[in-house]
């Protein structure tokens, strides 16, 4: 078996598509243009990437986009103040203060100072309560951009064995909650740095989803024939990028993989664009 590759680009493009025909819609009907505010601190390189990528998908979906750009000797005070500040602009609708920041910057109190209605990366302690309570504002971008790759792929989770590849508040744990979610309907096994004989549980998956940041950790042994491997991992190795799946090795033996990069990655953006739409219907 050769596995089918999943064009995680071209589905982005066409999730793309359709958000702006509803941001020209929202438009028409209120003259509302849904406006996604970045904030970029210190001097990340691959930070600044992200954010540039975000901007320009902005742009081409008719959303407005403003960078704010803070030096990496702002202060936890100064931060605090600007997301005030956008928190109280009512032309604001989304805020994204872009991960990771300096070290004298404690990451959860920025975050938790983020309005919730504007919490687009739905990372505030409301939306995931509301997300884990099954009635989501905000979806997480990533976990959310995984579950559009598999509905876009025809595959179906209800029953599946789903293992999930880490714990992280960004992807892992959010991600395990959608799985499990009325509708979506897996069975959800979470591993870990600490989960004994591992590969004998990511082969009992139907879908792998591996999310730890570790280049190419899931080997062909890992894998059961014919399972379907969701790759969010993204690592640079001898100035290549690549996930945390060893491509080469697993293609053939999934039915069904997303490559690094063009897989999971330019999902989250294409969600992110969605939860600032969303952010801004919900304009009274
Ligand atoms: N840094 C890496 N991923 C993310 C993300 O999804 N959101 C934010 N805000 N920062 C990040």
């Amino acid at each position: 078996m050769t596995a089918r590759i999943i064009d995680g680009k071209a589905i982005a493009e066409a999730l793309r598509t359709q958000t702006a025909t509803e941001v020209a819609a929202v438009q028409a009907h209120t003259g509302i243009t849904p406006h996604l505010v970045a904030i970029l601190t210190g001097d990340d390189p691959a930070s600044a990437v992200y954010v540039r990528n975000k901007q320009k998908a902005c742009e081409k979906a008719g959303l407005k986009s403003t960078l704010h750009r803070l030096p990496a000797t702002t202060t936890q005070a100064e931060l605090l103040a600007l997301v005030a500040q956008c928190n109280a602009d009512p032309t604001v609708h989304g805020i994204l203060v872009q991960l990771p920041l300096p070290p004298q910057i404690d990451p959860q109190v920025v975050l938790d100072a983020v309005h919730p209605r504007k919490d687009v990366d739905c990372f505030h302690p409301e939306n995931v309560g509301l997300l884990t309570q099954g009635r989501p504002r905000f979806l997480p971008c990533t976990p959310a951009g995984v579950m559009h790759l598999l509905e876009s792929t025809g595959v179906k989770t209800a029953g599946a064995h789903a293992v999930v590849l880490g714990r992280s508040e960004i992807v892992g744990k959010p991600m395990a909650l959608l799985l499990v979610q009325k509708g979506a309907d897996a069975t959800v096994t979470v591993c870990h740095s600490r989960t004994r004989d591992l590969p004998s549980i990511t082969r009992q998956a139907d879908i792998l989803i591996a999310a730890i940041g570790k280049a190419n950790f899931v080997t062909a042994d890992m894998v059961k024939p014919g399972a379907v491997v969701i790759d969010v991992g993204i690592s640079r190795l001898n100035d290549k990028l690549v996930g945390d799946v060893d491509y080469n090795a697993v293609a053939p033996i999934a039915s069904a993989i997303t490559p690094v990069p063009g897989g999971v990655g330019p999902m989250t953006i294409a969600l992110l664009l969605r939860n600032t739409l969303t952010a801004a219907s919900a304009v009274k």
